[in-house]
């Protein structure tokens, strides 16, 4: 018998996959004529919009008389916490399990709509007795547990803008984030598990936060005697214990703000995208359920990222809930307590579909088949990937080894600026190309242009999205003329800039290349590199440091750092990497750390200053170099290469 190896060299020349047979006929979207319905496009994203349920229906689908501000659904309001789970409930889906929870060490916690239902209610009322109250920013920096979800639909049901904040970020990054948000509330945990330790999260943020916030709530869930200021700090199950059980959801306008979720862009200032409700809810609750072909009453749907990123507010908690979906929550690693906790987790809930990163689906293929083949995955039947392109070997992996190959993948292009999926292949209808997203969604139109702007019909270019979509982002919190430059100015006001490079194949199938801002994309975790340099050169022995994305086989991209010392120093020593790296992980967070640290005597410079990066790249992989001519000083590059030959 061919193994496995022989069996994927072989898929490699496939070029495309159909759905497997009967597929189509239980879709929930199986007819191709969507495609063209979406055409009349703002009457196809009003009917979406209907599947929700509004307290008073809009006059306007759209308004773009202002671009590059738009406001879908005018004069439209709803709640996105009624929509999210009360209207389970009155329809008699109380006990269907919302999420099956289920804990590092084992403990598992099934948590049905009614449980939410309750629980939301109550904080919504505890956070409006502490006086948060519509259109306040509330800061959330918790791990992957239930009271979480909670936290975020009862700012939801009252109208209070959350900011939530990825749990492997610093408290440093939590407190600059809170400080750009002007959040006046906390939501955070006592302590973190992961991988067997406890983070102490509350000592940590106490330590930077000084009075920043004047309330912050703490979930106690570890027990590790963290430390609460009178006045200020409130024990959340407390809050919940003493509040009124009954709480009204406030119907919000639809262009109301849903929440904050803090980005890297090309500066070392993080940009605060701002979601609002209607047009936001429409599109994930549609895009979750026709991607991921969801049918509420019989799927089990795994997201396996982390609430804290786009990925995990828009198919984590906002589009599964708004489709009564029962999902899996996963508090851990997927290596803890061992490399097979993921199809453990598969098998035991028979999950049926499931949602994930390129990453980790190389971490994976490299842990060994072994892992997988332990256990009964004939439950899953769609398969989702998100966050970076995933190379066809990967793919083909996921594809055999996790879906035995009866299971479509969908791989998902879109970002936190989108909200929602932009570009994939809807299951039933289009095949998929192993290293293509596939075509824009009905709803969306995307194109690849010149740099004049000008389509290109096959070949590469710049990436952009041509008319409003109801999940866009409507603006960087309190940065209007910020968000007007980043993604409106390049092609006029009415071409988003998506800042990443794609190709269009003779198919109309999207190839997405990478960024072409200095944003890198390690292990599907967006960075910009001005940020890290930033965190680098606080060091008191650095002078200046250039960050780079190298292409890396595990994580996509990794973080290769130039670093200059101060004075005559030339090299640092291994201490001193050390330092460094601790550095960016207080900074920033462990995720963020370089991989590779370069000492350079000097770093490529254009003559007006700027560092030219790409030359950088080129070297740290290895490559012949690009034209040198217009550097200042081109005697540096000789120097770095040899440099890097010591070193590899
Ligand atoms: C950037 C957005 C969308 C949630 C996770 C990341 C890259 C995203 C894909 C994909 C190739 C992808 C792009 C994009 N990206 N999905 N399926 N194939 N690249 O959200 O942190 O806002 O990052 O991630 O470069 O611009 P994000």
């Amino acid at each position: 018998m061919a193994t496995l190896e022989d069996q994927l060299e072989e898929l490699l020349d496939q070029e495309s996959f159909s759905p497997p047979d009967g597929f189509k006929e239980q879709a929930v979207v199986a007819d191709a004529a969507i495609y063209d319905q979406a055409e009349d496009y703002e009457a196809f994203w009003a009917e979406r919009a209907s599947s929700l349920h509004w307290d008073t229906k809009w006059d306007q689908t759209l308004d773009w008389s202002n671009p590059p501000f738009a406001k879908w659904f005018v004069g439209g309001k709803l709640n996105v916490a009624y929509n999210c789970v009360d209207r389970h409930v009155e329809a008699g889906n109380g006990e269907r399990v919302a999420y099956h929870w289920l804990g590092e060490e084992g403990e598992q916690v099934d948590i049905t709509y009614a449980d939410l239902h309750r629980d939301i209610q109550k904080f919504a009322n505890a956070l409006t007795e502490l006086g948060v109250s519509k259109g306040d920013v509330v800061a959330i920096y918790l791990p992957m547990i239930p009271e979480v979800v909670v936290s975020m639909l009862a700012c939801a049901r009252i109208g209070a803008i959350h900011n939530v904040v990825f749990g492997g970020f610093s408290a440093e990054s939590v407190r600059e984030r809170i400080e750009f948000s002007e959040a006046k509330t906390l939501i955070t945990v006592d302590g973190a598990r992961r991988k067997g330790k406890t983070a102490p999260i509350k000592e940590t943020v106490d330590e930077v936060i000084g009075d920043l916030v004047d309330t912050i709530v703490v979930v106690e869930k570890t027990g590790n005697g963290a430390p609460m200021k009178e006045g200020r700090d409130y024990a959340y199950e407390t809050l919940l214990s003493k509040a009124a059980a009954e709480h009204t959801p406030e119907p919000m306008d639809a262009e109301d703000p849903l929440y904050i979720l803090y980005t890297s862009g090309s500066t070392a200032k993080p940009k605060g995208i701002l979601h609002t409700t209607g047009g936001y809810l429409t599109g994930v609750a549609y895009t979750h359920k026709a991607v991921f072909d969801l049918k509420p009453e019989e799927d089990v749907y795994w997201c396996a990222a982390d609430v804290g990123w786009v990925t995990g507010h828009s198919y984590i908690i906002y589009g599964p809930l708004a489709n009564g979906t029962t999902s899996v929550m996963w508090e851990g690693a997927p290596d803890y307590p061992a490399k097979d906790i993921w199809w453990e987790i598969v098998e035991r809930f028979k999950v049926t579909i499931m949602y994930c990163a390129p990453t980790a689906i190389r971490a994976c293929m490299k842990w060994g088949v072994e892992h997988p083949e332990k256990h009964d995955l004939s439950s899953l039947r769609l398969l989702g990937t998100v966050g970076e392109p995933i190379n066809p070997k990967a793919w083909l992996w996921y594809w055999k080894v996790i879906g035995g190959g009866k299971a479509p993948i969908v791989d998902t292009w879109w970002q936190t600026e989108t909200g929602a999926i932009m570009i994939t292949t809807l299951p039933a209808l289009l095949d998929t190309k192993p290293g293509s997203a596939g075509k824009p969604l009905p709803g969306i139109e995307a194109a690849v242009v010149d740099e004049d702007g000008k389509d290109v019909d096959e070949g590469q270019g710049y990436l952009i999205l041509k008319r409003p979509w109801p999940a866009m982002l409507r603006t960087l919190y309190k940065e209007d003329d910020r968000f007007v430059e980043t993604y409106w100015a390049k092609f006029g006001k009415d071409t988003y800039l998506v800042g990443d490079a794609a190709r269009k194949d003779a198919d109309g199938y999207f190839w997405i290349i990478g960024r072409i801002d200095d944003v890198v994309n390690v292990s599907g975790h967006r960075l910009s590199t001005a940020e890290v340099e930033s965190a680098i050169v606080s060091h008191p022995k650095v002078a200046e440091a250039a960050v780079i994305g190298q292409a890396d086989e595990d994580t996509g991209q990794a973080i290769t750092a130039f670093v200059t010392l101060e004075g005559a120093v030339d090299d640092g020593d291994d201490a001193l990497i050390d330092e460094i790296r601790e550095r960016v992980a207080s900074r920033i967070g462990k995720f963020a750390r370089p991989k590779r640290i370069i000492w350079a005597g000097d770093l490529p410079k254009t003559r007006s200053g700027k560092i030219m990066r790409r030359l950088l790249r080129d070297i740290a992989e290895g490559r012949e170099l690009g034209d040198v001519t217009t550097l200042r000083d081109p005697d540096v590059m000789a120097q770095l290469e040899g440099k890097i030959k010591e070193r590899d």
